[in-house]
């Protein structure tokens, strides 16, 4: 599942056609639950999911599957050069990082020629939306053009979560900076069969604004 509207690879086939799946070494990065890992797996791929939280890794664990977890910062990868085929990520590391260039330079050091990188994140016309569901989140109320991260802290004044805008621009420029070919932005649209509303995620906004950019990437 690439985003809250739903698109599935089965429907989008961004890594290519499910066939061509089997065998394939696969690098899920920021995999949460590896919700994608394990889908990969049923279809034959061989692959291996990564995140930094080691919380996040034992959920995967214990849903189960079998193929490695990877405890790790996608910004610094542990693996050789040239050890994937497909590298796929569903708003896994990518928003929440300042130097997604460093990301993306990683993925394509450990990915063979040929190779692609599909990511999704929260498409970034939504940084100038409130995150809410209702009609109050269909109003302009901050700059699409304002970098600054969102944080939330804890009582320590920590921070917890942090998030960051980047404009279409900037991603496409990332993208390009780190050495590999933009081949398609997809932008899907909210499908009417999903009647779900949460967090700012709902019908009404999906039908009118984008929610998810989805970048396919190759590594020529
Ligand atoms: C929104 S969740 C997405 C999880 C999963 N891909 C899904 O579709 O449900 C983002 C994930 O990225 C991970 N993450 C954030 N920063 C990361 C980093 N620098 N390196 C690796 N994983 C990271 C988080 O721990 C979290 O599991």
């Amino acid at each position: 599942m690439w985003g809250p509207e739903g698109l599935d690879e089965v429907e989008a086939e961004l890594l290519g056609p499910p066939e061509d799946l089997k065998g394939k070494d696969v690098l899920e990065i920021g995999a949460g639950a590896a919700q994608c890992s394990r889908w990969l797996s049923a279809q034959g791929a061989r692959p291996v999911a990564l995140d930094i939280s080691h919380r996040q890794l034992q959920h995967a664990l214990r849903i189960g599957g079998a193929f490695p977890l990877v405890c790790a910062d996608a910004g610094a990868l542990p693996f050789a050069d040239a050890s994937f085929d497909l590298a796929c990520s569903a708003y896994g590391a990518l928003p929440f990082v300042a130097d997604p260039v460093l990301v993306l330079r990683e993925v394509r050091r450990v990915l063979r020629p040929g190779g692609r990188f599909v990511f999704s994140v929260t498409h970034p016309i939504r940084w100038a939306f409130p995150d809410e569901p209702g009609p109050e989140g269909l109003s302009v109320s901050a700059s699409y053009f304002d970098r600054t991260p969102y944080v939330e802290q804890d009582d320590e004044g920590r921070a917890v979560y942090v998030e960051h805008h980047r404009t279409v621009g900037d991603r496409v420029r990332d993208v390009v900076a780190a050495g590999f070919r933009l081949v398609d932005l997809v932008e899907p649209q909210w499908p009417a069969w999903n009647t779900s509303e949460w967090g700012g995620w709902s019908p009404l906004r999906g039908n009118l604004i984008p929610g998810t950019a989805i970048f396919v990437c190759v590594r020529d």
